[in-house]
């Protein structure tokens, strides 16, 4: 009896519905069938159904419940003129279910079937192993070389620079008397634990000693003591210190004059020259890089520093690469920028240093902690600096160098004077979207 109650309910739906089609087509639309998704990564899938007649569009849900209570942000009714759509921005390891309908008109169909999966895990390969062809750097200081500064130095790192104690003021406070003391346990840790060392930074404005600034002597006397200077550190880290950074900010932001530094006023624009001399004499295998900031968005800079390269060259001056150092923000430069000024670096045959990556997260002081979305911005910048800097080809490639390991001792909360997030770690040392996006750049 109840058997063929369903019958009958299945034949009466059936002439109901054969009926409705035959004598007035009905503006009803189907719903779409969904299939499972595609493509699906650590923060993004491919979502996939199956056309419907008559259907004009279609509405995409995401949502990380299967009632829909909520949505990810963008994908509520998201209105799609394909049959697949991508969907991005989304947390690794996560649980996520979207469903669509087809729309033609103001006729909107029903759900179709809601479909269900789970973003990848992350990559569990470090940052080191995932760059192919050089080395991914991070700084140190003496004061932190243990801990976890030394666990992830070695696991996820290939290459160290001292943030500030191979500087001038640090290694030679006063005429005549160095102090080794920190760039020596510098030197030692890179040595004993097989990481490749990018000195830092011989003549920088910024970190020239009292003294020096004032210096007493004669404008021969003053370039002798240079001489003397670079010499003797160069000599002293020989073959331990991979690469030098000769010169550091000699050139003006604005202008792209050359930078009045007491090494300018004594010795004119020459000093730059008779260094990087003075590096090979005393190290005939050390990798020499004049360094700089803003030069991927920065036409005058950029054209001085290029312009004196070319001169550099020219007169056979021992220059090995350009260090672009990559103090940037979520949203500048544009991609298309920091790739044209590395162009002309490879096109002049010149390594090229990504040196000093930060990427600031609040450039403007508009969070007071960092936001699910600020978070993906700048996990997006990792990834897009690691993507070109792995484009390069591989011998004009020699590191990427990130400024810092936690966001709270990023030097840039200082410089700034407020609160941001710039690093791959967080103050915890736990890895932020950023270091994956960064690990996903160096993949691809
Ligand atoms: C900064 C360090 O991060 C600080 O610890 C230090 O007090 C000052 O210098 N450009 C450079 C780097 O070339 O040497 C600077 O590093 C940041 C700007």
């Amino acid at each position: 009896m109840k058997q063929l109650n369903i019958i009958l309910l299945i034949l009466t739906g059936l002439l109901v519905f054969a009926c409705g089609s035959d004598e007035n087509p009905s503006p009803k639309l189907d719903a779409p069938l969904a299939l499972n998704a595609s493509n699906i990564t650590q923060n993004a899938f491919t979502a996939k159904w199956v056309g419907v007649a008559n259907a004009k569009s279609y509405q995409l849900d995401v949502s990380i419940s299967n009632t829909f209570a909520s949505y990810v942000d963008g994908y509520q009714s998201k209105s799609v003129s394909d049959i697949k759509a991508e969907v991005d921005g989304l947390d690794a390891n996560t649980e996520y279910f979207y469903r669509v309908r087809a729309v033609n008109g103001e006729t909107i169909s029903d759900h179709s079937i809601t479909i269900k999966l789970t973003t990848s895990i992350p990559a569990d390969v470090p940052l080191k192993e995932a760059a192919q062809g050089f080395f991914i750097g991070n700084v140190v200081q003496s004061n932190r070389m243990t801990g976890m500064h030394k666990t992830l130095l070695n696991r996820e790192f290939s290459s160290i620079t001292a943030e500030y104690e191979m500087k001038m003021n640090i290694m030679y406070p006063q005429d005549g008397v160095y102090d080794w003391t920190r760039s020596d346990a510098i030197v030692d840790f890179a040595v004993n634990n097989g990481l490749n060392l990018h000195g830092h930074a011989l003549i920088w404005h910024n970190s020239t000693p009292d003294w020096v600034e004032n210096y007493t002597g004669t404008d021969a006397e003053f370039e002798a003591m240079v001489e003397d200077y670079v010499k003797t550190v160069v000599t002293r880290y020989k073959g331990k210190v991979k690469s030098w950074d000769v010169v550091n900010e000699a050139i003006e932001d604005g202008s792209g004059d050359y930078r009045n530094s007491v090494f300018y006023q004594r010795m004119g624009a020459g000093y730059i020259a008779k260094c990087f001399k003075w590096a090979r004499e005393a190290d005939t295998d050390v990798l020499l890089f004049y360094n700089d900031y803003n030069l991927c968005d920065n036409g005058n800079k950029l054209t001085t520093v290029l312009n004196m390269t070319d001169a550099l060259l020219a007169d056979d001056v021992p220059i090995d690469g350009l260090g672009f150092q990559m103090h940037i923000t979520y949203n500048w430069p544009a991609r298309d920028k920091i790739e044209a000024a590395s162009q002309k670096v490879i096109d002049r045959n010149l390594k090229l240093h990504f040196a000093e990556l930060d990427v600031r997260a609040n450039p403007n002081n508009d969070l007071t902690s960092l936001t699910n979305a600020r978070s993906l911005e700048l996990k997006d910048k990792y990834k897009e600096i690691a993507e070109i800097y792995t484009a390069i080809p591989t011998e004009n490639k020699y590191a990427l160098t990130i400024w810092g390991l936690r966001d709270n001792e990023s030097w840039l909360l200082n410089f700034w004077g407020h609160i941001d997030w710039p690093l791959l770690y967080d103050a915890d040392f736990n890895e932020k979207d950023a270091y994956y996006g960064f690990l996903e750049g160096l993949m691809k």
